[in-house]
């Protein structure tokens, strides 16, 4: 199936080839009678997330169907802010701010805030999802806070690393606005937990919210993404249809007809094998942060240290993010050559926005003159078939995931399969593929650090006052 039955448009599609026995050889490959050998656990992982859909956390699944009018009231707010304001920052962490960031680098011109104001479609687009001093002030030195517009994203409405950005700008507003600075900002926040909505609430910020059963990391779909790239004039409609194509595709528990189904098994046995590296290797810029938004999508959600019934099992595969072909000349000394504890996920391009020509010239030197009258879009895919070809040649493993085209759809259609294998595999391995507890620690941690007086904080200072001190011998 190379396009949508019911809208027509191209869809990705997933090659695992490389991965296999017959292919890539007997000692790493998987056989196809060992995916065949997990149908059984395949359906009992659909079957729980079909059970479960739209519930508990997987609220993520219904978005392309249950946001109608706020899909309408995004894209108005929208077209307003297009109108008053010059820049538009994201101000978030994680989940928060990483779905925007790959989609504005996927959707929009890799020089965007570069453009002039005439050609570019939204305003300047800002995602601040780093506390570093240094980055703030950079970003007060280069926006004009009475024409920009803050959205501040937060599920939890309590994130310090937001909220403290949260006051910095609002200081800055009152300075620069005075009256009226509450029309700088806006929220999207749970409706009912934390402190942004009470103060959304206080000071009457337009307020977007993130449904309870959406968590960070799969809300790129919610207006946590939808916002930002509605601003920039991404069609949002589209990117909602894509991921509703993609959840159509996967309607189905046998595996060799759902693909994000086939692929959640796949990394199963792979990770039973001891496969602890998974690599996300975009071959075009544009898919760049799609691999940062992967990482945190599959560290986050799959490295847990007990089963859903408390066994401790500590799974999780490391995901890695590499850019083709840059990082052909980093990093793939260690992935063919390495050890065998990885496999590579190539995201392809077919049909590249742009067909750039390499010149004829420099006829002296035959090497440099045969890559004139080529183009860089057949460059770029050789290099990425020449790196296939070299892991296979050394008995590595890789898979592609090509995109017809980056458009609005695929991204939809990329996102969601990537959400829906995250989610297979979190049943796979019986674990909550949706909390983080390992993160709350170094929160309290933190906050303990910076002398909150709050019980738990205080607590958490007694006990790392009780942690071995360093010693000088070990410092040079
Ligand atoms: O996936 C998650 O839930 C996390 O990564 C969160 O997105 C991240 O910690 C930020 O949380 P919040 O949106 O509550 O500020």
């Amino acid at each position: 199936m190379s396009e949508c039955e019911s809208c027509f448009t191209p869809l990705i599609r997933l090659d695992v080839n490389h991965l296999m026995s017959d292919v890539v050889g007997e000692r790493y490959g998987i056989s196809a009678n060992e995916l065949d050998a997990a149908q059984q656990a395949a359906t009992a992982a659909f079957e729980a997330v079909k059970r479960n859909r739209g519930q508990g956390w997987l609220g993520w699944t219904e978005l392309p169907y249950n946001q109608d009018d706020i899909v309408a009231d995004i894209e108005q707010t929208a077209t307003s802010i297009r109108k008053r304001f010059k820049a538009f920052v994201v101000l978030g962490i994680g989940g928060s701010a990483l779905g925007p960031i790959a989609v504005h680098q996927a959707l929009n011109h890799l020089h965007y805030n570069e453009l002039s104001d005439e050609i570019r479609r939204g305003p300047r687009l800002y995602v601040e999802d780093n506390i570093d001093p240094e980055r703030m002030q950079a970003l007060l030195d280069v926006v004009d806070v009475k024409t920009t517009c803050f959205n501040v994203i937060t599920k939890s409405g309590a994130t310090a690393e937001t909220m403290s950005q949260y006051l910095i700008v609002t200081e800055a507003l009152k300075k620069a606005v005075g009256d009226g600075w509450q029309q700088h900002i806006i929220a999207t926040t749970d409706r009912e937990k934390g402190n942004l909505i009470k103060l959304a609430q206080l000071e009457g910020f337009k307020t977007f919210y993130i449904p309870s059963s959406v968590g960070g990391r799969f809300s790129q779909l919610s207006p946590v993404g939808l916002l930002a790239a509605a601003v920039c004039g991404i069609n949002i409609r589209l990117m909602l249809s894509g991921a509703k194509c993609m959840d159509q595709r996967c309607a189905t528990d046998r595996i060799w007809d759902n693909p994000a189904l086939l692929e959640a098994v796949i990394q199963h046995v792979l990770m039973e094998s001891g496969i602890n590296v998974h690599v996300m290797m975009p071959y075009a810029d544009s898919l760049k942060y799609m691999a940062d938004w992967f990482c945190q999508l599959w560290a986050e959600s799959l490295g847990k240290n007990v089963t859903r019934k408390g066994m401790a099992v500590n799974v999780g595969q490391t995901p890695v993010k590499s850019l083709g072909v840059t990082d052909q000349h980093s990093q793939l000394q260690l992935y063919t050559e390495g050890p065998y504890d990885k496999v590579i996920t190539f995201l392809k391009v077919e049909a590249f926005r742009a067909t750039t020509a390499i010149p004829h010239g420099c006829e002296e030197f035959p090497d440099v003159a045969f890559l004139g009258g080529k183009t860089l879009n057949q460059l770029i895919e050789a290099e990425r078939q020449g790196t296939e070809y070299a892991l296979l040649r050394a008995g590595r493993m890789s898979q592609t995931i090509t995109l017809p085209i980056v458009n609005e759809h695929t991204i939809g259609q990329l996102l969601y399969f990537l959400e829906l294998v995250t989610a297979y595999v979190g049943e796979l391995l019986d674990i909550d593929a949706f909390n983080q507890p390992g993160v709350e620690e170094s929160k309290i941690a933190s906050y303990a650090v910076l002398g909150h007086t709050g019980d738990k904080y205080r607590l958490k200072q007694q006990e790392m006052a009780a942690a071995p001190a360093s010693q000088e011998k070990y410092i040079l």
